[in-house]
């Protein structure tokens, strides 16, 4: 396991030669290591993190291994990998690998896939990951407030041949609410937040803290893997005299392209990978800004220039194309159409909220609330080995990121129109009243979750589970 922090350094042409020595001495551990079921342990407890600084008092959060985020998981792609996880919370929990493709024991949801990780209790998770790519980890049981009070960590999945970049850096992005005592607010599962945007917090962080400049150098380039670790909140971001592109959405590769209208939108769950050429000027400070919500833009973080010369980086210029993945193309003129509509939550503004009982949300009038458990009808029951379209109708006035678990999917048409670039993701973002066409083949058995990732969207009802016999 790594750290967020310190930066991955992969070409040594920007370091000292004392450091070059360095970095290889640690590459060379690192990969005597890395034999296969490499094993790692996580214990989950409460613990305190500066989250807001050095100068203010620590917040009391849990944490996987006492850090916020989580270590960072580091894995070769087709290597087993077996996490042996300790539960000290005095709850129950599960670990979710967000993204992964792994068989369905492995998957971490309470009462369908695993029982429930007691306190004091350890289960062991082996899988071997067959995609390289950016991947996350998190609860799935009393989500809202495990994920809430900092549960989540970073997956990376190397691909056997790095792109070639100078520097790579993750962002792993968290919310939370903090009172002026710097300390979670409590209010997990509010009904009114529930029926509309969800739990959004007042405070971004970056790798556990409120970000401050990220150093860089002129001529450098840089691939930054993002991660949404958020409960609720989207993010639309802008690299003021930047143009990112990107190779990678929620881990699997895409065409390289820039994002439209240069706004890199990533809802809670999602990932992306950019690879970003410094062009700026030395001693300048860029800003990276965050405006999805109108009225509340903020910066994230700045790229702040060293004043030195620029480097002269053999790769900036060059094009930056990921390896293939090995995923299932699906048939597209055998695939079986399925719909699913979303539906419920707060209309217009102050409206009224339909009258759903206890949920708040439904999926083709279905409401599965919580985080998953044991006798949950299947919404669906899909064939292994066939291909599907599944067409995702948003018939509410709200966002909703939608994931399904298990598998990766093609995103095919958005409104009707081919989306371009080849994307895949286990998480799409719909727009009030989006309709999204998403292919994939069922090709892994087993109970899958499928939900909005906006974890109170989640526990109010908009969620299902797809049965792949
Ligand atoms: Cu990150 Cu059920 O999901
Ligand atoms: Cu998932
Ligand atoms: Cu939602």
């Amino acid at each position: 396991m790594g750290a967020y922090s310190k930066p991955v350094v992969l070409r040594r042409t920007l370091l000292s030669a004392a450091a070059n020595l360095a970095v290889a001495a640690i590459s060379r551990s690192t990969a005597a290591r890395a034999s296969p079921a490499q094993e790692h342990r996580l214990t989950v407890r409460a613990g305190a993190a500066s989250l807001v600084g050095k100068s203010r008092p620590q917040t009391s959060v849990w944490t996987y291994d006492g850090s916020i985020p989580g270590p960072l998981v580091r894995v070769r792609q087709g290597e087993s990998v077996r996490i042996v996880v300790h539960n000290k919370l005095d709850q129950d929990t599960t670990v979710h690998w967000h993204g992964i493709r792994l068989p369905i024991a492995m998957d971490g949801v309470p009462g369908i896939s695993q029982p429930p990780i007691r306190p004091g209790q350890s289960f062991t998770y082996a899988f071997t990951p067959p995609d390289a790519g950016t991947f996350w980890y998190h609860p799935h049981a009393n989500s809202l407030e495990q994920l809430g009070r900092g549960l989540a960590g970073a997956v990376i999945v190397e691909e056997p041949e790095p792109p070639r970049v100078d520097r790579e850096l993750v962002w792993m992005v968290m919310d939370w609410r903090l009172g002026a005592d710097a300390q979670i607010a409590p209010g997990f599962g509010n009904r009114m937040e529930a029926a509309m945007a969800g739990r959004i917090g007042n405070t971004v962080t970056i790798n556990g803290v409120i970000p401050g400049d990220e150093y860089v150098r002129a001529g450098e380039r840089v691939r930054i893997r993002l991660i949404n670790a958020t409960l609720a909140r989207i993010m639309a971001l802008r690299f003021e005299g930047h143009r990112p592109t990107v190779v990678a959405v929620d881990g699997q590769p895409c065409e390289p392209h820039e994002p439209a209208d240069g706004r890199l939108l990533l809802g809670p769950a999602m990932r992306s990978d950019i690879v970003l050429d410094l062009q700026g000027e030395p001693g300048h400070r860029y800003a990276v800004i965050d405006d999805f919500y109108e009225g509340l833009e903020y910066t994230l973080t700045q790229l702040a220039y060293d004043t030195m010369a620029p480097a002269r980086s053999p790769h900036v210029g060059q094009t930056a194309r990921l390896p293939h993945n090995p995923l299932p193309d699906p048939d597209l003129p055998s695939a079986e159409p399925r719909e699913l509509v979303l539906q419920g939550g707060m209309m217009g503004g102050m409206g009224s909220m339909r009258g759903m009982g206890r949920a708040t949300w439904a999926i083709n009038g279905m409401s599965m609330t919580g985080d998953g458990h044991a006798g949950m009808p299947p919404l669906a029951i899909l064939r292994t080995g066939r291909s599907y379209v599944l067409k995702i109708r948003n018939d509410t006035a709200w966002w909703h990121p939608m994931h399904l678990h298990g598998h990766s999917f093609r995103v095919l048409r958005r409104n009707g129109e081919t989306v371009p670039n080849s994307v895949w993701s286990d998480t799409v973002l719909l727009a009030p009243k989006d309709v999204v066409d998403v292919a994939f083949v069922a090709d892994n058995p087993g109970d899958w979750m499928l939900h909005c990732h906006v974890t109170d969207h989640q526990t109010a009802g908009l969620m299902a589970v797809l049965r792949i016999d």
